[in-house]
């Protein structure tokens, strides 16, 4: 086990009706202009939004109000939203929403408590001072990104030709407080619930593998993690309205990101790089369905490479409920993902390129970006340049 930090301070109150907790416990971080962010409406049609306005107003703070956060958040809105505020004298974030919601707040948070623009950070790779904190609080409505606990921030670029998008790390990005109401989400469409489902698992098994062999207690963790996404995940598909269900999934997507599930291990997550080109160059593709794609095909390959076969055995025999052949262990991996994929294709997920709607003839694009023309490979366990990529792309075709 390597050493490591965990400090994961985000408060969470979870569960029914939480809602009229929401004025009281944001004042307690000092709010008292509130920015209310939010999407493209279902906070409107499902009537949370008057909830959250009704707890504030009940607390007697004041508020302006932001919608039109778009899926994979955009720089020229956060701009917007940084604007605001400061017209405003906003003093805190309030995100009413899934991850991108969240994920634009964070951006302006960062703008509004460095003075900069948030892209400086997200491009270069550098770090708020840890004093620079802006306080950002959470209405989750999707159970996906885990953005509500963890300290990253991924934005999108839409000034640059092509779009980049690229995430802010940093523990000044980490909400202050999280309201999680299962029954938020029971409006979250099968699709989006299914994108959810494999992004939680994949913020768990982009820190299962890549790890140092001894780290029982943190892999035990992991795999009971995805069961339960695994079994709750197949009953929120089948009855949207499976309240436990629900819940699971809820809590799943903030313990899979806060760091809880890769203590003690090296956070590379080549998968999610992989996976970021992908829909900064094309908008309509969902973050969770283009690592339903990459995922198996990125297994299949370090497989192929005869890598960390015992890991891979070990998770198929764990969590996908295949049989360990001590004999041949590369045939139990091999299920495993086989199993894996079957279960994403069950809970209505893409599992090839043209079900993402990609050709042949859009690869060369997203692997230049992904790559920066070949210059810069995404770190895996061997360094993934644009030949490895292809190959990659060529085993998620069929
Ligand atoms: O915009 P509205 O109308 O709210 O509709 C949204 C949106 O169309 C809808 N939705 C959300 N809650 C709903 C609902 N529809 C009905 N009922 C509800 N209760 O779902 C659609 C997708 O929302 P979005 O927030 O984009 O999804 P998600 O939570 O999956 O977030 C995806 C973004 O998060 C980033 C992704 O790259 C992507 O940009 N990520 C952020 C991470 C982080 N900050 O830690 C980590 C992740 O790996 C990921 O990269
Ligand atoms: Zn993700």
């Amino acid at each position: 086990m390597n050493n490591f930090t965990f400090c994961t301070p985000t408060k969470i109150i979870f569960g029914k009706g939480i809602e009229s907790q929401i004025g009281d416990t944001i004042k307690t971080y000092g709010a008292s202009r509130v920015l209310i962010h939010y999407g493209g409406g279902s906070v409107k049609k499902t009537g949370l939004l008057d909830k959250v306005i009704a707890s504030l107003q009940a607390a007697g703070l004041q508020w302006v109000e932001l919608g039109g956060v778009s899926p994979n958040p955009k720089l020229s809105f956060i701009h917007q939203g940084i604007a605001l505020c400061q017209k405003e004298k906003v003093d805190f974030i309030l995100a009413v929403g899934g991850g991108s919601v969240i994920d634009s707040s964070k951006a302006i948070g960062v703008g509004l408590a460095t003075g900069n623009d948030p892209w400086q950070y997200a491009s270069t790779g550098t770090r708020p001072e840890p004093n620079q904190v802006f306080p950002v609080g959470v209405v989750l409505t999707l159970a996906a990104a885990g953005s509500e606990m963890s300290n990253s921030d991924v934005i999108t670029n839409d000034l640059l030709s092509p779009w980049i998008k690229q995430g802010i790390t940093s523990e000044t990005v980490r909400p202050v407080v999280a309201f999680l109401n299962p029954e938020n989400t029971v409006t979250v469409s099968k699709f989006q619930t299914g994108c959810g489902i494999v992004d939680i698992m994949m913020h768990t098994m982009e820190r299962y593998f890549l790890g140092t062999p001894d780290c029982d207690l943190t892999e035990r963790i992991a795999e009971g993690l995805l069961i339960a996404v695994r079994d709750a995940g197949r009953r929120a598909i089948a009855n949207p309205d499976d309240y436990e269900a629900r819940a699971t999934l809820m809590w799943a997507s903030s313990l899979s990101h806060n760091d809880l599930t890769g203590c003690g291990k090296p956070r590379l997550f080549p998968v999610h790089k992989l996976e970021h080109p992908v829909s900064a160059l094309h908008d309509n593709i969902s973050h969770g369905a283009g690592l339903s794609v990459l995922f198996p095909a990125w297994a299949q390959f370090i497989l192929s490479k005869n890598i960390d076969v015992m890991k891979f055995a070990q998770l198929a025999n764990r969590v996908w409920g295949v049989e360990m052949d001590f004999d041949h262990p590369e045939r139990t991996a091999a299920n495993g993902i086989a199993t894996m994929k079957r279960y994403f294709v069950e809970i209505g997920m893409p599992v090839t390129m043209t079900q993402l709607g990609l050709q042949p003839e859009d690869y060369d694009a997203i692997i230049n970006l992904t790559t920066k023309n070949d210059t810069s490979p995404v770190k895996s366990y061997i360094p993934l340049g644009n030949a490895e990529i292809l190959e990659i792309y060529h085993l998620a075709e069929d």
